[in-house]
């Protein structure tokens, strides 16, 4: 961060001081007084180098509303690319496979996650006319100033580090989650060397990794990992996983994204996977990492709803040539510009409530007091992207880009909104070395 001398001749780059030349010789000083008050409300100016080497002075947050943890410096250098270079087609979002600017390492490597990570093979990447018609709905919704859409647009690996830095975030749910991991840590491929490390071999203690369903980590700088741990339920979570995640490395000091859901599909047997959770989390809290929920997705079978199964609902039906499900639209359900939906259908008010699953999850995380990353609402319009898991078309999962990394700026602005409750990383503050 500049001192105020120098962010002032900043901004006056900005063409703010070439106006106020122009005006009366008083009016300069006048200026000068009503910036830096402005200034020291709304934070500080930072020279930003542009490709041509010019300073450009941009608006950084305040200092005093982040935590003292929160270090803002990046082990790389990720060029934040604006919406309008985007609109004007000479950009894609990093979100969406964009290569780091101004240079990129992993991007040149010639091996399956590189590929993957720029969505061009090895996995189930959306074909490129899905990615196409995904970009300019992303535009689209940032024209109608649909909130956090330019952010997500915008949103560089850089912004999220400062949230892993020195600690593990883990993501822990069912094959949904697993997928997210996969686009996290295709987010930040220029951070790791493009091996994940399967999570029994990171961990000495092998009697905490038997049973385990699967996980496997990215090690990133600085002490930080992204790790994920299958757990489709919500009783193998409390009875299985919980009780061994201190041995398989995890630190109250650590984040875990949590979600556990679609594998249920009938409300009873939700309700009584959630208690469970929910006493669990309140007896032993204190030596979990800190807990944030991610809702329930959205299914886009054939069916009534959406839903593959639930109660009372007709079952999804595959198509008979075995190539997978029928997806389809929630036609009569939009997403308008507030990211709030609508319908005229009165059956389709329990997809406008968040679905059946949130209805019944979500109150009891809000009275835990746990946040949630909110995906229901912009997932809704998602339809068309379910190809290709697993070589199948299912309506649950994704192809990538799609609603996973839209998932991640959410997940990105839960994390941000709650940085005042997200305890320092483990070894916070540095130790100087001789001390
Ligand atoms: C932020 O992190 C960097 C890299 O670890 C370190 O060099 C720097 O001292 C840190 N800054 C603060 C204010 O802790
Ligand atoms: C999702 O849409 C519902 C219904 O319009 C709205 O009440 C809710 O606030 C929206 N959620 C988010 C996170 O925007």
């Amino acid at each position: 961060m500049l001192p105020t001398a120098t962010a002032t001749k900043a901004a006056g780059k900005r063409g703010v001081l070439q106006i106020c030349k122009d005006r009366r010789y008083w009016l300069l000083p006048v200026a000068g007084v009503i910036m830096l008050g402005l200034l020291s409300l709304s934070g500080f100016w930072e020279c930003v180098t542009s490709e041509e080497g010019k300073c450009e002075a941009r608006a950084v947050p305040a200092a005093f509303d982040a935590p003292k943890w929160l270090n803002a410096s990046c082990p790389l250098v990720y060029q934040r690319i604006r919406t309008e270079e985007m609109q004007r087609g000479e950009a894609r979002p990093y979100l969406m496979g964009e290569r780091q600017r101004p240079a990129c390492v992993n991007c040149d490597r010639d091996e399956l996650w590189s590929h993957f990570c720029q969505f061009k093979s090895h996995g189930p990447k959306c074909p490129p006319h899905d990615q196409d018609l995904l970009f300019n709905t992303l535009l689209d919704r940032a024209k109608v100033g649909a909130p956090g859409s330019r952010e997500l647009l915008e949103l560089t690996p850089c912004d999220l580090f400062p949230y892993i830095r020195g600690r593990t975030l883990w993501l822990v749910g069912d094959s949904m989650m697993q997928e997210f991991m996969r686009a996290v840590q295709c987010f930040m491929y220029e951070f790791w060397d493009l091996e994940t490390k399967q999570l029994d071999t990171l961990v000495a203690d092998k009697e905490a990794t038997e049973g385990l369903i699967g996980g496997w980590c990215v090690l990133l700088p600085e002490d930080s990992r992204i790790c994920h741990v299958r757990s489709n339920m919500g009783d193998w979570l409390v009875t299985n996983l919980l009780p061994r995640f201190a041995r398989l490395g995890a630190l109250p000091s650590d984040i875990m994204v949590l979600n556990f859901a679609v594998w249920i599909n009938k409300a009873g047997e939700l309700a009584s996977n959630v208690m469970m959770w929910a006493e669990y989390y309140e007896r032993f809290k204190a030596s979990l990492p800190f807990v944030i929920w991610r809702d329930a997705s959205i299914q886009h079978f054939d069916t009534p709803t959406g839903d593959y199964k639930c109660d009372g609902c007709v079952d999804a039906k595959p198509r008979e040539d075995e190539t997978g499900f029928n997806c389809k639209a929630m036609d009569s359900v939009t997403l308008n510009a507030a990211n709030e939906l609508e319908t005229t259908d009165p059956a389709m008010q329990v997809i406008v409530d968040g679905g059946w699953r949130n209805k019944l999850t979500l109150p009891v995380m809000k009275e835990l007091g746990i946040p949630i990353v909110h995906t229901w609402n912009l997932s809704v319009p998602l339809w068309q992207y379910h190809h290709s898991f697993q070589e199948k078309d299912d309506c649950t999962h994704w192809c990538h880009p799609s609603g996973y990394q839209v998932w991640i700026a959410q997940m990105y602005q839960t994390l941000r909104k709650y940085r005042e409750s997200i305890p320092p990383p483990g070894n916070w503050p540095p130790q100087s070395p001789g001390l």
